[in-house]
């Protein structure tokens, strides 16, 4: 399959790559076109002609986004609108990411893909809007909803990622002062990568959370009941993908 992958510089987008490489990747990044020209985008990708258009961008500075609501909707609703129309247009499989802030955190059970979303913040309100219009409008696509992402590549958007920042903190011998009334399932991209790769290779297409929170849900963890249900749930417990990780990181 030839593959657009959007935001390929991204923490995920990193380490979409390698998992992707039975197929043919065309990494593209803000230089190639900015998401928010939708002519420009349309152009690039109906060129390419790639059977999935896998759209890993986002504006998800969460605290900026409620000052620049704006542009919050350009990227995470409208962009993703002229995805989906591009993708109808050209037969192409649209595969986006979407985030647990669509809840607002106030339960103590795990979210499924049933679940009634809420948003509290201006991204959170943004990111649904484009999953609305992915679900509403896309004729072949997969919806995938994750949470507390930790890359070697660290979060572009948001300045590095929760891990990093910890060890940095340690290594400086820093007090460490963090909320501790968020409960959420941090996510090791490279799992994230691999199981969005074994998810393309089936057309089980719909919505899919990831196990793995302006005002931020108080209890964002995720279910992956839809994965689970189709026997492709390959997502490790989070301690073993965070011992993974920095595994990686002392190799690196
Ligand atoms: N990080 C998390 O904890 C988390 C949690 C839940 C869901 N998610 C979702 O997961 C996805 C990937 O997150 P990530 O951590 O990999 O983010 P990331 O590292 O910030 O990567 C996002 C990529 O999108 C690109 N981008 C942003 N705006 C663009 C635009 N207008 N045009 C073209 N490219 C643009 C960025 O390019 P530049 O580098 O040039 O800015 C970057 O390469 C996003 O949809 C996010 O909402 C993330």
């Amino acid at each position: 399959m030839k593959i657009a992958l959007l935001g390929a510089n991204g923490q995920l987008g990193h380490d979409l790559e390698p998992a992707l490489q039975a197929h043919e990747i065309i990494p593209l990044t803000r230089r190639d076109m900015d998401v928010t020209d939708f002519d420009r985008t349309r152009r690039v990708l109906m060129d390419l002609s790639p059977h999935v258009i896998l759209n890993t961008t986002a504006y998800h500075r969460v605290d900026d986004c409620e000052n620049q609501p704006e542009l919050a909707f350009q990227v995470n609703a409208l962009a993703v609108l002229n995805l989906v129309r591009i993708a109808n247009d050209s037969d192409a499989v649209l595969l986006h990411i979407s985030t647990d802030y669509v809840f607002d955190g106030n339960t103590r059970e795990p979210y499924t893909e049933s679940s009634q979303p809420l948003p509290l913040s201006v991204y959170a309100t943004s990111k649904l809007s484009g999953e609305f219009l992915v679900r509403a409008a896309a004729q072949k696509y997969f919806l995938i909803r994750t949470c507390g992402l930790y890359g070697v590549a660290g979060s572009h958007g948001k300045g590095g990622n929760f891990v990093e920042t910890m060890i940095a903190k340690a290594k400086r011998l820093e007090p460490i002062r963090v909320v501790d009334d968020q409960v959420v399932t941090p996510t090791y991209t490279v799992d994230l990568a691999h199981q969005i790769a074994l998810i393309l290779s089936t057309t089980h297409y719909g919505l899919y959370h990831y196990k793995t929170p302006a005002i931020r849900p108080r209890y964002s963890v995720l279910e992956n009941a839809r994965l689970k249900q189709l026997g492709l749930n390959e997502m490790r417990h989070w301690r073993e993908a965070l011992a993974a990780y920095l595994e990686e990181k002392s190799l690196g």
